[in-house]
């Protein structure tokens, strides 16, 4: 990215997520589960579900709003949209094109991408390189989940994990001087997509009374799996950029990994060399809301002004696929 002729930076950040709370007490009472387990195994305290009726696109929309007022721009303002999700209202059309005609962005065209969690990461740096091409000014990158409509509400070892939530972003141009997102490292290993799927409802097993009696449109998880290499994954991946870069973690203000459990956040930090003060924590609240953690995370950062203009921040994620990866930018607001 550095011959690039434009830097594209983050000029605003929205987020919603419904108002709902669904708490681990309240799941006591329909699970075989404690508060106590949820909260020592994975740091989540409750999550937010969403009403009836409400979908991906409705809480995408509002997180963009948000982002849009903050900066002081309108939806027409708007070149392109970029959804990550794998929970889309349908699969088609796409909900970038569900988004765009409710928000009124009618000079923007856009499209879904699929990455689970390391969807924002992922759409992110495709973003920042319609800005650095020149082609486009305004990109929208929203990270966005209803995750609980692909949840099997009787099965302890997932249900307690995710709850519902959307992030949003706007990419612009750098100014002169700035240097906005400096580099993204990205990886995916197919091996890992037997750990953790949804295996029904695609053309593989369409959906049918089969499909659903054998429960295959929930998240299927090998956690243990996912665990050991979420760790490993999100540190190693975010050493290698700083590396890259000739910085370390005390040049840090921020990392924000993926809400996805606490003790994999302690634990990658703690292989980073990284003060827990650093980190972006807010899993307690929401639980994994997949796409949507990390723009959540920089909406609420940006809010609660823990981070101001020149710090140096680094995102991480990992995710189904397997996926994962590094942004290392710096704020420019
Ligand atoms: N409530 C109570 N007990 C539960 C439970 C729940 N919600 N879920 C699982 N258990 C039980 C298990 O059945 C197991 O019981 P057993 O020993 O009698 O078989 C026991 O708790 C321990 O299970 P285990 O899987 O070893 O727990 P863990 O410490 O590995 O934590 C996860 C399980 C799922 C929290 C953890 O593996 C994890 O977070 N993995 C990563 C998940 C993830 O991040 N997914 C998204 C990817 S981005």
């Amino acid at each position: 990215m550095k011959n690039c002729l434009r830097q594209a930076k983050i000029s605003a950040t929205g987020m919603y997520v419904p108002d709902h709370r669904l708490s681990n007490v309240d799941l006591e009472k329909t699970v075989d589960t404690s508060d106590q387990w949820i909260r020592s195994r994975t740091g989540i305290v409750e999550r937010r579900i969403v009403a009836n009726g409400q979908a991906c696109s409705h809480l995408a929309v509002e997180a963009l709003r948000r982002a849009l007022e903050l900066r002081g721009l309108a939806a027409t303002d708007l070149d392109l949209i970029i959804v990550a999700t794998v929970t889309p209202d349908m699969f088609f059309p796409s909900t970038a094109c569900l988004i765009q005609e409710r928000i009124g962005a009618t000079k923007a065209w856009g499209f879904d991408l699929s990455a689970a969690c390391s969807g924002f990461l992922y759409a992110l740096s495709t973003g920042a390189q319609f800005i650095q091409t020149g082609t486009h000014r305004r990109v929208a990158v929203i990270g966005a989940d209803v995750m609980t409509s692909i949840l099997d509400f009787k099965d302890r070892a997932t249900c307690v994990l995710f709850g519902d939530g959307a992030g949003a972003v706007l990419l612009e141009p750098a100014e002169a001087g700035e240097e906005g997102i400096i580099d993204c490292l990205l990886r995916s290993d197919g091996a890992g997509g037997r750990y953790l799927n949804m295996p029904g409802g695609g053309s593989l097993h369409p959906a049918s009374a089969e499909t659903v009696a054998q429960n295959m449109h929930c998240v299927h998880q090998d956690g243990a799996q996912v665990f050991k290499f979420a760790i490993r994954g999100m540190a190693d991946i975010s050493s290698e950029l700083l590396k890259k870069w000739n910085y370390s973690v005390d040049d840090l203000a921020l990392y924000v990994p993926h809400q996805a459990n606490i003790r994999i956040i302690d634990a990658a930090a703690e292989r980073l060399g990284l003060d827990r003060s650093k980190v972006a924590i807010n899993i307690d609240r929401y639980a994994n809301t997949t796409a949507a953690t990390i723009p959540i995370c920089l909406a609420e950062a940006q809010a609660d002004q823990r981070v101001k203009k020149g710090d140096l921040v680094m995102l991480a994620s990992f995710g189904a696929g397997f996926t994962w990866g590094s942004i290392l930018l710096r704020w420019t607001m």
